[in-house]
């Protein structure tokens, strides 16, 4: 009964749908905005709060977030919820920075604009194309990083592949069939077996308490 009423509220939040980054600032999308246009020019595409996003996906992909004009002297924390998005708008906010990697595992971003003192993150390098319009600053196309001829192979480990991780960001993903620390153990992980070794430590666990309990129940 409890852990059900558990699951239940845990799911909640799964029911009621939507990202919460979406009414993270108040409004819909502000007209004029890229993502605005961007929502605007794709079809089946519908907008939500602050977010656009494919209509009927399931689960739903966000592709664009407009949180221009929101006051935001930091990114919002939920921000990681848009990391599917292809634009993102942050104009006419005070931020003074955007810390590294706050943009981490954003590959798909195409488009992002940010307020004019402000460098597009990861520097220009970063990004195919940097424009300047008003009070805004547009970083388009985001560049492979794992392809950059300014440095030599991303320092991945042998047995790794580089991939990109946001702009001016990478990861190392293991090749098949190396994994662990620094890609070095090669094989499957033994899933079978951990499960099974885990499984049989609490069975004779279990047995052993049921064993006892019982003795001492008997006992007065
Ligand atoms: C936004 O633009 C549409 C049409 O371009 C217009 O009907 C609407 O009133 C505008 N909304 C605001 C808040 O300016
Ligand atoms: C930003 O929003 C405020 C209201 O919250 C409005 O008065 C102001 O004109 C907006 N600025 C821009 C550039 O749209
Ligand atoms: C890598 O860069 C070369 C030239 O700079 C380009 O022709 C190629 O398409 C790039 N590959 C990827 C995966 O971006």
């Amino acid at each position: 009964m409890g852990a059900l009423l558990i699951l239940l509220l845990l799911s909640l939040p799964c029911a009621v749908g939507g990202a919460a980054v979406c009414r993270s600032c108040p409004g819909p999308l502000r007209n004029g905005s890229i993502v605005a246009e961007y929502c605007a020019s794709r079809p089946g595409t519908e907008s939500e709060g602050r977010c656009c996003r494919e209509r009927g996906a399931r689960p739903e992909r966000l592709l664009g977030l407009d949180l221009s004009n929101c006051s935001l002297q930091n990114l919002p924390p939920g921000l990681a919820e848009a990391s599917s998005a292809a634009v993102l708008d942050l104009t006419e906010n005070p931020m003074t920075t955007l810390p590294y990697g706050s943009f981490l595992g954003f590959t798909l971003l195409q488009l992002l604009a940010v307020p004019l003192p402000l460098d597009c993150p990861g520097g220009s390098g970063a990004w195919e194309k940097v424009t300047t319009s008003g009070s805004s600053r547009l970083c388009q196309g985001q560049k492979n990083s794992c392809n950059s001829s300014r440095e030599p192979a991303w320092l991945c480990p042998e047995n790794a592949a580089c991939a990109p991780d946001g702009p001016s960001l990478v990861q190392c993903l293991c090749d098949s069939p190396f994994h662990g620390y620094k890609c070095l153990r090669e094989g499957t992980f033994p899933v079978l077996l951990f499960c099974g070794v885990l499984g049989a430590t609490t069975l004779s666990l279990s047995l052993l308490l049921w064993g006892t309990q019982r003795r001492k129940a008997k006992a007065p």
